[in-house]
C-alpha cells in the first residue's frame, strides 16, 4: 500500500464544485496554486449553481462539465480526457431535513455516487482520493468532550448515515486495493456562497426581509463553526500531504448555540431578537459536534485563522452585498421548499 505522503497535483477533479465549499475549493486552488488545472463535475442540483464560479469561469485552467457522479461512463470520460491525477470529492445531498423527508436521493448520490467515483478512481491509475466528510458521522455529543478520529462511527439522520457509508467504502478502496484515499471530516461550514437552507444564510436571508427566524427547539444545540476559507486550507493540506489511508477530523474552535448564533446575525444586522421564533425541533437533532483537531495540526500545521465574530460579519457583508445571487437563489423552487418545511412547525 502506498504510505506516500507529498503530492503534487496538476489535475484535480472537484466534484460537486457548483456548490457552497466546492466553489469556494474551485476559487481558492485557482488563486494559490497557478499550475495547477481544475475540471468541476457537477450535475447542477438545486444546490448547484454556476454563478458561485462565473468570476473564474474564464480561466484556461478551468472546466466545467455537466455529468452526474453516479454516470460510470461519464466520469471516467471526463477524468481520461483531461489527464485527472487527483480527486476531491465533494458532490452530496447534504442538507439534514431534506434527508428527514426524503432520503433514497442520499443513498443514490452519497453511496452510490462515491462507489463509482472509487471504482472510476481505480480505473484511471489509483487516482489519489480526498473523500470530503462530515463530523455528523460520530453521531452526537453530551455538554463535554469532543470526537476524535478514534472515535466509533454513530450517524443519526439519513444525511449522515449516507456519508457514513461513503466513508467506509473509500478506507474499503483504500485497504482492499491499495487506492491513496485520504479522509476528512469536518464541522460546520459558514461563509459566502451557502445555499440558504442551511442555518447561517437562511437566518441572513429572513433577517434581511424582517421574516421570522425559525429557531428549531430551544436553540441550545450546539455546533462548531469554521470558515470556509479555512476548511479549503485544510482540504489542500490533506490533498498534497495526507497520509492515505488516514482520517482527518477539522473544526472552528468556535463552539456556539444555535440561539447565539442567531442572536449574533441579528446584532451584527441591527435588527431585533423580536425576530426569533422557536419552532418544533428537527427530529433525531443531534445536540452537539465538537471537533479535536490536534491530528490536522500536529501533522500537517493546519489551524483555523477566522474567528467567529469576524468571519460572521464578513459573511453578512457578502450577503448584503449579493442581494442579486439570493434573490435568484431564493425565488422559485426555494419559496415552495420553504414553504413545505417551515407550515406548521
Ligand atoms: P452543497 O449542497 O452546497 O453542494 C453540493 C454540490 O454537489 C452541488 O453543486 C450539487 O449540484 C452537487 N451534486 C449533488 N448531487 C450530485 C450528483 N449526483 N452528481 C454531481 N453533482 C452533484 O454542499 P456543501 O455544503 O458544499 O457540502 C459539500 C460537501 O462537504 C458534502 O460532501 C458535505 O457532506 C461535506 N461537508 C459539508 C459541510 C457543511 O457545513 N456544509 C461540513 C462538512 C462536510
Ligand atoms: O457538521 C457538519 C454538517 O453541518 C454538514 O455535514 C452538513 O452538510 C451541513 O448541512 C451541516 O449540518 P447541520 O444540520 O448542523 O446544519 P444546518 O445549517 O442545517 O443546522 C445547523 C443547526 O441549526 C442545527 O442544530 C439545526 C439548527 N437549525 C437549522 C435550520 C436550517 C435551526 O435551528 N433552524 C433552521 O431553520
Amino acid at each position: 500500500m502506498s504510505e506516500t505522503t507529498a503530492f503534487s497535483p496538476r489535475c484535480v477533479l472537484v466534484t460537486g464544485g457548483a456548490g457552497f465549499i466546492g466553489s469556494n475549493f474551485v476559487r481558492y486552488v485557482l488563486a494559490q496554486h497557478r499550475d495547477v488545472r481544475v475540471v468541476n463535475l457537477d450535475n447542477l442540483t438545486y444546490a448547484g449553481n454556476l454563478e458561485n464560479l462565473a468570476d473564474v469561469s474564464g480561466d484556461a485552467r478551468y472546466r466545467f462539465v455537466r455529468a452526474d457522479i453516479c454516470d460510470a461512463d461519464a466520469v471516467l470520460e471526463t477524468c481520461r480526457e483531461n489527464g485527472v491525477d487527483s480527486v476531491v470529492h465533494f458532490a452530496a445531498e447534504s442538507h439534514v431535513d431534506r434527508s428527514i423527508v426524503g432520503p433514497t436521493a442520499f443513498v443514490d448520490t452519497n453511496v452510490g455516487g462515491t462507489l463509482n467515483l472509487l471504482m472510476a478512481a481505480r480505473k484511471c491509475g489509483d487516482l489519489r482520493f480526498l473523500q470530503v466528510g462530515t463530523d455528523e458521522v460520530y453521531g452526537s455529543l453530551g455538554a463535554t468532550g469532543y470526537f476524535t478520529e478514534e472515535t466509533p462511527l454513530d450517524p443519526h439522520s439519513p444525511y449522515s448515515a449516507s456519508k457514513a457509508a461513503a466513508d467506509h467504502l473509500a478506507s474499503a478502496f483504500y485497504h482492499t486495493y491499495g487506492l491513496p484515499v485520504v479522509i476528512t471530516r469536518c464541522s460546520n461550514n459558514y461563509g459566502p456562497y451557502q445555499f440558504p437552507e442551511k442555518m447561517i444564510p437562511l437566518m441572513i436571508n429572513n433577517a434581511r426581509q424582517g421574516k421570522p427566524l425559525p429557531v428549531y427547539g430551544d436553540g441550545s444545540n450546539v455546533r462548531d463553526w469554521l470558515y470556509v476559507e479555512d476548511h479549503c486550507r485544510a482540504l489542500w493540506m490533506a490533498l498534497t500531504r495526507g497520509r492515505p489511508g488516514r482520517a482527518y477530523n477539522i473544526g472552528g474552535n468556535s463552539e456556539r448555540t444555535n440561539l447565539e448564533v442567531v442572536k449574533a446575525i441579528l446584532r451584527h444586522m441591527g435588527r431585533s431578537e423580536s425576530l426569533i421564533t422557536f419552532v418544533k425541533d428537527r427530529p433525531g437533532h443531534d445536540f452537539r459536534y465538537a471537533i479535536d483537531a490536534g491530528r490536522i495540526r500536529d501533522e500537517l500545521g493546519w489551524t483555523p485563522t477566522v474567528d467567529f465574530e469576524s468571519g460572521l460579519a464578513r459573511t453578512i457583508e457578502w450577503y448584503l452585498g449579493h442581494a442579486t445571487w439570493l434573490d435568484h437563489i431564493t425565488s422559485g423552487a426555494y419559496q415552495k421548499y420553504y414553504e413545505e418545511m417551515y407550515a406548521g412547525r
